[in-house]
């Protein structure tokens, strides 16, 4: 009983000052994947007013530099980098680590859509090898370059962004479809593996947000999404970000490999 009621006072009043802190990012450096549009956009915002040192990175220069601007931050960081290219994407962590010497939390928000709308027998193989190159193998370039340092370091967070495309399937996108869940199944590996060296590794699948990916998403197939939202509506690019921040920060402690859910009731696993 007493040492419940030491436990209660100790770790209890700590642990409110301690939750609070362990979301904040003072001292670390967080690279986002993806921050020039949509949600990486939102989750460097988010992650610098929490603290956090941002370093930016797409392949999107003219989307990179406005965030630059909006953020006040130097050049060493915002890096351009092609998810599409193994070399593009080694350079990137690299370079991150000679301007910054760490990177605490990886945040990968990359995705292209591919074609939609597309029947299994009439997919054109140039356009879905492009789409699981970027969303899939750029997921694994980047947790390949990136884990030696976390591991030096015994410590990380990393957090990639799929999709419910990923666990359930959107009919007509079998290239998305195939990069989402073939990301999914890569992270809860890697999670397993890492699992003692002070890295975490989770997914987050949303489901429709309201960014420019979804301009170049057919209407059938954003009817087809938006009809299966109990909440009745698109989420919101800072809904995103506020669970990436979660899974990026200290407090994301004792679950790995996981996939976080951000589909308005979609999904319920
Ligand atoms: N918006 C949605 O409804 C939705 C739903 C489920 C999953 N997602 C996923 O969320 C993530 C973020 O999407 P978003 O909605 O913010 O889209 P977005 O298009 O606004 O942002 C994606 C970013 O990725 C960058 N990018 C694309 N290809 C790249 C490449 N080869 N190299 C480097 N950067 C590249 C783009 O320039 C852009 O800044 C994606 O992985 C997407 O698949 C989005």
């Amino acid at each position: 009983m007493e040492y419940y009621s030491h436990y209660k006072i100790d770790s209890w009043s700590d642990g409110e000052i301690m939750s609070s802190d362990k979301i904040n990012f003072s001292g670390q450096v967080v690279l986002v994947v993806g921050a020039a549009s949509g949600i990486g956009r939102s989750t460097a915002e988010l992650i610098q007013s929490r603290g956090g040192t941002v370093v930016l990175a797409d392949f999107d220069n003219s989307g990179l530099a406005s965030l630059q601007k909006k953020l006040g931050l130097g050049d060493s960081h915002v890096k351009n980098v092609n998810l599409g290219d193994q070399s593009s994407v080694q350079a990137l962590i690299t370079s991150v680590i000679s301007d910054h010497s760490q990177i605490d939390a990886l945040i990968n928000t990359v995705g292209v859509t591919g074609p939609t709308n597309t029947k299994t027998e009439e997919m054109e193989w140039a356009a879905f090898e492009r789409t699981v190159t970027i969303n899939l193998f750029g997921t694994i370039w980047l947790t390949q370059a990136v884990l030696p340092h976390m591991k030096a370091e015994k410590y990380g967070r990393i957090a990639h962004v799929t999709s419910i495309a990923g666990k359930e399937g959107n009919p007509g996108m079998h290239a998305y479809n195939t990069s989402k869940s073939g990301m999914i199944g890569f992270i809860k590996g890697v999670a397993k593996e890492v699992a003692t060296e002070g890295i975490t590794i989770n997914a987050l699948a949303p489901a429709v947000i309201r960014t420019p990916m979804n301009t170049v998403t057919s209407g059938e197939t954003l009817k087809y999404m938006l009809d299966r939202i109990p909440m009745g509506r698109v989420g919101e690019a800072e809904e995103a970000a506020e669970m990436l921040a979660f899974m990026a920060s200290s407090a994301c402690s004792f679950t790995t490999g996981f996939t976080f859910d951000a589909s308005g009731g979609r999904a319920t696993y």
